[in-house]
């Protein structure tokens, strides 16, 4: 069965056995009828790179719906199934003007691996608005419910890739967000100067998203035309003691404090200072807006695109002294 469909970087990968789930009972029996073969989950396919053929049950979770938890005058929490495609359910919310998810609008992917690697942009991560979510545990078919505490969320981080990697299959999300008094995050560098583009001084959830909209689409590649993983690496985050020896070396170097001792430096920054931004090896490529972004310009392996993030590592290594790490799963 070909993934090439199902994974954003277009790559053309083939599973031994491939079932698609549509209600939380089915993916129940499909569980229970298949105890002793390895499985592979699948939701939108938009965070992983596929090295080699899956030798495994591919389970693609297309679970649906959209619901309100509860309310009140100020907020509402609200449940979305696994299944449901991330922007339109950013969209779906925007519309019913609740406001929380606006700066994340046009992440691809769906709604139940948000929390797996707590997706965020524009200053805004899932963990702002996330409340719980609710998962499977692939072993006992039993339904478990992880609240926001119990996901360890950190930058691209949760429980999810860690102590309980590979043991839940997350089946729904709740987040609670605002129905009025919405607290517009327009701090992120390019959101202001793209509305005050449009003459927007003071922003709706609307004119954010769509700020949020712009802004990807001049920078960041759309799957559908050119295949790619969002940023496939993360940003490294490093010490102080450890950047300023690196930032005398490199005194243009851009950086961010995250915390008291620790800076973030943009890994895009890295990669074109080293050279690689727009430079294609084969059908494997650097993006030519934005160089954390990897591209498959049609017929890629995803081994080709391996070999090019490779050797993105070794020469940022070699040039600033500085390690970065996928953000991409690669399988
Ligand atoms: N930069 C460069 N060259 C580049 C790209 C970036 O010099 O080719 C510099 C920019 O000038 C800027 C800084 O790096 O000063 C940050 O760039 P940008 O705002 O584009 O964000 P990023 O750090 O490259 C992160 C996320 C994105 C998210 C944006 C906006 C990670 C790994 N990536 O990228 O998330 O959309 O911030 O919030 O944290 C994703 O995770 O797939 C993703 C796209």
């Amino acid at each position: 069965f070909s993934l090439k469909k199902y994974n954003t970087f277009g790559i053309e990968a083939n599973a031994r056995k491939f079932v698609a789930v549509h209600s939380i009972a089915e993916l129940k029996t499909v569980l229970e009828q298949n105890p002793n073969e390895k499985k592979f989950i699948l939701g939108g396919g938009s965070n992983m790179l596929l090295t080699q053929d899956i030798d495994a049950l591919v389970i693609h979770v297309d679970l649906k719906g959209i619901r309100i938890v509860k309310e009140n005058e100020d907020f509402v929490e609200i449940e979305a199934m696994a299944g449901e495609n991330w922007h339109e359910f950013v969209l779906f919310t925007i519309g019913q003007h609740f406001g929380g998810l606006e700066n994340m609008s046009l992440i691809p992917g769906n709604v139940g691996t948000t929390p797996i690697q707590n997706i965020g942009a524009y200053g805004t991560e899932i963990k702002d608005t996330f409340v719980s979510c609710e998962a499977m545990e692939i072993a006992t078919q039993k339904l478990r419910t992880f609240t926001k505490s119990e996901c360890h969320f950190g930058y691209r981080e949760s429980i999810f890739k860690h102590a309980e990697k590979d043991k839940y299959i997350i089946t729904s999300v709740i987040f609670k967000l605002t129905k009025q008094n919405h607290k517009i995050n327009i701090s992120y560098g390019d959101i202001s100067s793209e509305l005050s583009k449009n003459n927007i001084v003071t922003p709706t959830l609307k004119d954010v998203s769509n700020a949020v909209i712009a802004i990807r689409q001049s920078k960041l590649p759309d799957p559908k035309e050119l295949g790619n993983s969002g940023s496939f690496f993360k940003n490294p985050i490093i010490s102080k003691a450890e950047f300023s020896p690196i930032h005398a070396k490199f005194p243009e170097m851009k950086f961010y404090e995250v915390s008291e001792t620790e800076v973030k430096v943009p890994a895009g920054w890295l990669i074109e200072q080293a050279g690689f931004k727009g430079k294609r090896f084969g059908d494997a490529g650097i993006h030519k807006n934005q160089a954390l972004v990897l591209v498959n310009y049609g017929n890629a392996t995803g081994q080709e695109i391996l070999n090019v993030s490779k050797d993105i590592q070794q020469t940022i290594r070699e040039k600033f002294g500085i390690s970065i790490e996928a953000e991409v799963n690669v399988i």
